[in-house]
C-alpha cells in the first residue's frame, strides 16, 4: 500500500518517512511507548483518549540500514521497512512484534443461497467481507500469544482465536460469547508470550475490528472503516508495566470518594419516593450497611433530563435531604436524549444554541428514547459540554451525590443514528461515524466537569458507554446483564479485562439486570460483587425485585455477611484506588497480571485477585458446594480458617452457599475498619490490621475521603512491616491529614491486641 521508502526526516521528535504512496511517522513518546502514524484521513491525531502532552522528549537515535530505518530508544529498537512495515525489538535484540508480510487469507465466503436459508430460519447472519479495511495493521503471530484487554468484551479472559468489533452497542439480548461488541470501545490489548509482553493501543474512533488469530493462526490484525492509521506500541518488563504505560498515555482512575466504595442499591421501577424510602428504611432496620441509593428514570418528569417527577417523588430534593439525614447518598440517572418538546427548557436552550446533532440537511436530528421523540446533544462541541456541565448544578443543588450516565452509545429506539448525522469534533464538523464510539466518553467528561465545578468533591460518575481514557472521568458498569449463571461467570473475565484496559472502577449489576434472580444466584453474585470495585445491586422493571430480604433468611444473611465484609475491607479497597491513581492497576485483577509466567493463570476465568494480596475463588455454578481452587506460587492463608496452603497447587475447597473461598498471601497486613452502617456514621479513628505470617510490608493511605485536598498533601501514609520473626512495626510516612488513627487493633492467629497511636513508631511482638 505504501510502496518503497524514498526519504526520511527527523523533526521535533518525529521521524517522518516518505514512501512512494504516502507518509508514515514514528514518534517515540517515551522509551517504551512508540506511536505509529499515517495521516490516512487527516494530518492530526485528534485523540479523544490522550489529553495533555505525553511526549516525554526522550533521546532516540535514527540509523539508516541497508533495507530499513532503525529508530532506537533506551528500551526499544523499531525497524521500519518499505511498505511501512514496522518491527519492534527489545534492547537485547529480541523480536517483540513484527508486521505480517503476506496478504490476509480470507475465510470461505458463504454463498448467497446458503445465507438465504440461514435468514429464513431467523439466524443472525454476520456481514460477509473479504476486503481489507480502509485502515489495517496485520501482525505476525509468533505462536504462543495470549491476548487480554479489549474492554468489556464477552467470553473468557484470553481473547486468542476470537474476533471483536469496537462499535458501542446497546443490545438487549442476553450477552453471549458470540457478541462482537457491547457498550464500550477500548481498542487496547495486551499480548503475552512466554518470553515477552507488550500492548497495542489503536487510537481510532471509527467502527473498528480486532481479529486475534481467528481468521488465520499466522497473524492477528486490527483495522477500521475510516480514520488514521494511528497506534501505540507499548513495551514494558511485565504486564503491570504495560498497564502503567497505557494509563500514562490515556489517564488513570482518580481516587474516588470513600462512600462510593460502599454498597449501592438500585432498581428501575422504584416508582415513588415512598418506595425508595421504604427500601432505605429496611436496610437500616435490618442493619445491612449501605451508602447509596440510585434513582433510575422514574424520578424524572416524563423522562425529561434535569427535571423532577413531583407527582410521584414529591417536592424536588426533599427525598434526597431526608435520606441524607440517615446517611444515604443519592445518585440520579441522566440520559443524553433530550425530549423534543417546545417549552421544555433544556430542549429550548439546546435549539437556541444549536446544541443538538443535525441531519446533513441542517435540521435537528430526531430519534426516540425513553421520553419519546428526542434530540441528541452534540458532546463533541466544547460549548455543548459546558452547557451540559452547567446543567449538573440542578442536580447538585438538590443534594445529588453522583450522576449515572446511561443510553450514551447513543442508544436510540428507531434504529441506529445514520453515520452521516452531523456532529462536531471540537473545532470542526464531523459525523456520527467518527463520534459514535466517543459519545458516552464525552458525555461523562462533561458530567465530571460539571460535578467538579458545582459540588467540588471528587465527582462520582457512572457510565455505560466508554472509549479509552474514560477512566479519568467516570466509573462504569457492564450494562444490561441478566440473572443468568453464565452472566455471573462472565463477570469475572469481563471485569478483569476491563481493569487491564485501564477502566479500574467497574462493576456488574449484582443479581443481574434482566430476567429473574434466584436466591442462590443472588447469594453467589453478592460474593463476587463484594470484591468488585463498584458494588451495586440493580434490576429491571418487570423482573423479580432484588433487595436482599426478599428471598428468605438464608439469602438475607449471606447478603449481609458479604456487604459487611465489603465495609470491613473498605480501607484495603481505598488503598488499591490510591495505588491505581499512581500505577493504573485496577483493584480487581486476573491472576495472570501478577503471575505471567504461570501457565495455569493464562486461562484462569474462575478466580481473581483483589490487589496483589487477596485471591478470590467464588462459586459461580448452580448447586456447587465445592470449588476447585488454584493458588499461584507462594504461601497463602485461607481467609476464613487461617489454614496454610502452598501455592502452585490445585485443591478442592468446601464452599457451601455462604462461603466464598478467599486466600491471603503470606506476609500480608490487611487493613480493616470496624463495623459501620455507612461511611460518615462515625469517625474512622481505629484501624484493624489482620496480620499473616511471613515477611512483608504494606503502605496504607488515609484522607478525608471526599475532596481534592489530598492532591496538595492533605493525607496520611502509614507503613506496616511484618518480619518472619513476628515483629510488626507501624510507622507514619507522611502526615498531612489532621485525623491520625488513635488506635490500632492487631489480629494475628486468633489473638487480638490493641495499641494507642500518637504518631510515634510502634514496634509490636506478635
Ligand atoms: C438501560 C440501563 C439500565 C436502566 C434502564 C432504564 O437499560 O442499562 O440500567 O435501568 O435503561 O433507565
Amino acid at each position: 500500500m505504501f510502496g518503497n521508502r524514498k526519504a526520511y526526516e527527523v523533526k521535533e521528535g518525529v521521524v517522518t518517512l516518505f514512501f512512494e504512496k504516502g507518509i508514515g511517522q514514528i514518534t517515540p513518546y517515551t522509551d517504551e511507548i512508540i506511536n505509529v502514524f499515517s495521516p490516512t484521513m487527516c494530518e492530526e491525531h485528534r485523540s479523544k483518549a490522550i489529553e495533555g502532552e505525553k511526549k516525554a522528549g526522550i533521546h532516540f537515535s535514527v540509523t539508516e540500514r541497508i533495507d530499513h530505518l532503525e529508530i532506537t530508544t533506551a528500551a526499544l529498537k523499531v525497524c521500519v521497512y518499505d511498505d511501512f512495515k514496522v518491527d519492534f525489538y527489545d534492547k537485547e535484540d529480541r523480536l517483540l512484534c513484527a508486521d505480517y508480510r503476506g496478504d490476509r487469507k480470507f475465510g470461505m465466503a458463504i454463498s448467497e443461497k446458503c445465507l438465504e436459508f440461514l435468514r429464513a430460519e431467523g439466524h443472525d447472519v454476520p456481514e460477509q467481507s473479504d476486503e481489507n479495511y480502509a485502515v489495517q495493521v496485520v501482525k505476525k503471530m509468533e505462536g504462543d500469544e495470549c491476548f487480554y484487554g479489549l474492554g468489556d468484551k464477552t467470553g473468557f479472559l484470553n481473547k486468542r482465536h476470537y474476533d471483536y468489533e469496537m462499535w458501542n452497542s446497546d443490545n438487549p439480548q442476553a450477552h453471549t460469547d458470540a457478541f462482537k461488541a457491547l457498550y464500550k470501545s477500548i481498542p487496547f490489548f495486551i499480548t503475552l508470550r512466554r518470553d515477552c509482553v507488550y500492548g497495542i493501543f489503536f487510537d481510532n474512533t471509527y467502527h473498528s475490528y480486532f481479529d486475534m488469530g481467528k481468521e488465520k493462526d499466522d497473524y492477528f490484525f486490527f483495522g477500521a472503516n475510516a480514520g488514521n492509521l494511528d497506534y501505540y506500541f507499548i513495551a514494558g518488563v511485565n504486564m503491570p508495566q504495560i498497564v502503567k504505560n497505557y494509563t500514562y498515555l490515556t489517564g488513570r482512575t482518580p481516587l474516588p470518594q470513600l462512600f462510593t466504595l460502599g454498597y449501592h442499591q438500585s432498581r428501575w421501577g422504584y416508582e415513588t419516593s415512598a418506595d425508595v424510602r421504604a427500601v432505605a428504611a429496611k436496610y437500616r432496620d435490618l442493619d445491612i450497611p449501605i451508602d447509596t441509593i440510585h434513582l433510575d428514570i422514574d424520578y424524572m418528569d416524563q423522562y425529561k433530563v434535569f427535571t423532577w417527577n413531583e407527582q410521584d417523588f414529591g417536592e424536588p430534593g426533599a427525598l434526597i435531604k431526608d435520606l441524607a439525614r440517615d446517611g444515604f447518598k443519592v445518585v440520579t440517572i441522566i440520559d443524553p436524549g433530550v425530549k423534543l418538546e417546545e417549552g421544555y427548557a433544556k430542549y429550548d436552550e439546546g435549539i437556541a444554541g444549536g446544541y443538538f446533532a443535525k441531519t446533513p440537511e441542517g435540521e435537528t436530528y430526531v430519534n426516540a428514547v425513553w421520553p419519546g421523540d428526542a434530540v441528541f446533544p452534540d458532546f463533541g462541541n466544547p460549548v455543548v459540554r459546558n452547557w451540559w456541565a452547567d446543567n449538573q448544578k440542578y442536580l447538585v443543588d438538590l443534594g445529588v451525590r453522583g450522576v449515572w450516565n446511561d443510553m450514551n452509545e447513543p442508544a436510540s429506539f428507531r434504529g441506529e443514528l445514520p453515520e452521516d448525522v452531523v456532529f462536531t469534533d471540537e473545532d470542526q464538523p464531523t459525523n456520527h461515524a467518527a463520534m459514535h464510539n466517543v459519545y458516552g466518553h464525552l458525555m461523562a467528561k462533561a458530567t465530571y466537569e460539571g460535578l467538579k465545578k458545582y459540588d467540588g468533591r471528587r465527582p462520582f460518575v457512572i457510565t455505560r458507554a466508554c472509549y479509552s481514557g474514560s477512566q479519568k472521568y467516570t466509573t462504569a458498569w457492564t450494562g444490561d446483564n441478566q440473572s443468568l449463571w453464565e452472566h455471573l461467570q462472565m463477570a469475572i473475565p469481563q471485569l478483569c479485562n476491563m481493569g487491564l484496559s485501564g477502566l479500574a472502577y467497574i462493576g456488574t449489576d449484582v443479581g443481574g439486570f434482566g430476567a429473574d434472580v434466584t436466591p442462590e444466584l443472588l447469594s453467589r453474585w453478592v460474593e463476587v460483587g463484594c470484591f468488585s470495585p463498584l458494588f451495586r445491586n440493580h434490576s429491571s422493571k418487570g423482573s423479580t425485585r432484588q433487595e436482599p430480604w426478599l428471598f428468605g433468611e438464608e439469602t438475607l444473611q449471606i447478603n449481609k455477611k458479604y456487604i459487611e465484609l465489603r465495609y470491613k475491607l473498605l480501607p484495603y479497597m481505598y488503598d488499591l484506588f490510591w495505588e491505581c491513581e499512581k500505577t493504573g492497576l485496577a483493584p480487581m485483577r486476573p491472576l495472570i497480571l501478577h503471575y505471567e509466567k504461570d501457565e495455569e493463570a493464562k486461562n484462569e476465568n474462575g478466580e481473581f485477585l483483589l490487589g496483589s494480596k487477596m485471591l478470590v475463588a467464588p462459586v459461580v455454578e448452580q448447586g456447587q458446594t465445592h470449588k476447585m481452587v488454584y493458588l499461584p506460587e507462594g504461601v497463602w492463608y485461607d481467609y476464613w480458617t487461617g489454614e496454610k496452603k502452598e501455592g502452585k497447587n490445585f485443591f478442592i475447597r468446601e464452599a457451601p452457599l455462604d462461603v466464598c473461598p478467599i486466600y491471603v498471601k503470606a506476609g500480608t497486613i490487611l487493613p480493616n475498619y470496624e463495623p459501620m452502617h455507612y461511611v460518615g456514621e462515625h469517625e474512622l479513628d481505629t484501624l484493624i490490621l489482620d496480620v499473616y505470617d511471613g515477611n512483608g510490608s504494606y503502605i496504607h493511605y488515609q484522607d478525608n475521603g471526599e475532596d481534592f485536598g489530598y492532591q496538595s498533601g492533605e493525607y496520611n501514609q502509614y507503613e506496616f512491616v511484618i518480619l518472619a520473626d513476628g515483629t510488626l512495626t507501624i510507622d507514619l510516612l507522611h502526615q498531612g491529614y489532621d485525623k491520625l488513627y488513635k488506635k490500632f487493633i492487631i489480629r494475628h492467629k486468633g489473638h487480638t491486641q490493641e495499641f494507642a497511636f500518637t504518631g510515634k513508631k510502634l514496634t509490636i511482638w506478635l
